[in-house]
């Protein structure tokens, strides 16, 4: 029943996954790489790799995804599984405490099958040494007793495919990086390639959205699917309350407008870490942890989640000094360059 949504203009529409998120995620994922919109570079190798893979009769070689949340690393591990025909056993980084639960894991694997680790950045060193003789020679070295008569045994592994997902590449060790075969780049999507994946999702949903409503909610989506999925979920409460139920493009402007989330997608912590840096460090340059300190936001989060795409579209720029607020920014945000300089 429509009437007895409730509409929410508050909480988060930040990228990062939430609890609420986990079940309708589920169902939104698309299942097979042809349903997988964007990323064309990364799909277009998956293709070969795992023709070939399939043809050969081996595992894939293991994959690493990186980038900003959201943007679907572990849609895509799950597709790469079910590409393969293999089982797909997902675990994370911070889930992982001692080298034994790893190893355990590992010896549970079957032959060909994928082993997800999110966040693998958060993999502590002793767990991290497991894997490196796993993920070269599918074996891992096992301690039996302990002081002079410790001796060590080796175990052997099926094949399997480590994928590994972390939002954060510059913090994964050297020696664990260069045992994947392949490291792919999440990039942002453009607003054609949101359009059709919030079309997919009204689909599932049973949402009507006209084609204006979906360009205008994918525009203000911050380039990330699950924005865009979860953008779209609001709107529909709102088109259901205030409206007819279809989702419009008045009916998307208002509803977003609302949510205040603007015409390029920023929200209220962008905007506010723009509107900091010009205001009290006249633009900058600026350090990060001077940043985060002003807005009360973590440095990390602002560097894996906000600056990605502020520098994307042009708002920031990353100088060895610190950051800079550009001239795109101002003019986004109203502001007279040298406005600030003047009156202080
Ligand atoms: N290329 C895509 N096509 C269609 N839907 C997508 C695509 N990429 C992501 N999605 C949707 O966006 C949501 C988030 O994707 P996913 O959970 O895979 O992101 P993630 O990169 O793993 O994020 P995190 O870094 O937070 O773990 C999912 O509901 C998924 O269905
Ligand atoms: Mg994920």
């Amino acid at each position: 029943m429509a009437a007895k949504r409730t509409i929410q203009t508050g909480g988060t529409l930040e990228a990062a996954q939430i609890p609420e998120d986990n079940k309708i995620e589920n169902s939104l994922r698309p299942k097979r790489l042809n349903d997988y919109i964007g990323q064309k570079k990364i799909k277009e190798s998956l293709n070969i790799y795992i023709a070939a893979a399939k043809k050969r009769g081996e595992a894939l070689d293991h994959l690493l995804f990186y980038g900003p949340p959201g943007l679907g690393k572990t849609t895509l591990a799950g597709i790469i599984a079910s590409e393969m025909g293999v089982n797909i056993r997902i675990t994370s980084g911070p889930a992982i405490e001692k080298p034994g639960e790893m190893a355990a894991i590992l010896n549970n694997l079957q032959e060909g099958d994928v082993l997800f680790i999110d966040e693998i950045h958060r993999l502590n060193r002793q767990v991290e040494e497991v894997l490196y003789p796993a993920m070269e020679d599918s074996c891992i070295d096992i301690m039996i007793g302990k002081g002079p008569t410790a001796r060590s045994i080796r175990l052997e592994l099926p094949h399997f495919t480590l994928i590994g997902a972390t939002t954060r590449a510059g913090m994964l060790s050297a020696p664990l990086r260069d045992r994947f075969g392949m490291l792919h780049r999440m990039e942002f999507y453009d607003v054609d390639e949101l359009k059709a994946i919030i079309m997919q999702s009204a689909g599932v949903l049973g949402v009507r959205v006209d084609d204006k409503g979906a360009e205008e909610m994918a525009r203000r989506s911050r380039g990330t699917p699950r924005i865009a999925n979860r953008i779209l979920k609001r709107v529909r409460d709102f088109a259901e309350v205030r409206y007819d139920g279809i989702i419009t493009e008045e009916v998307a402007v208002t509803a977003l407008d609302l949510m205040d989330v603007d015409k390029m997608g920023l929200d209220h912590t962008d905007r506010n870490l723009l509107t900091t840096m010009i205001e009290k460090f006249s633009g900058g340059p600026v350090g990060l942890d001077t940043i985060a300190a002003a807005i009360g936001e973590d440095a990390g989060t602002i560097e894996d989640v906000y600056e990605p795409y502020l520098i994307k579209n042009g708002f920031l720029n990353r100088t060895p000094r610190g950051r800079v607020v550009t001239e795109a920014a101002y003019h986004h945000l109203g502001i007279e360059i040298g406005f600030m300089n003047a009156v202080q």
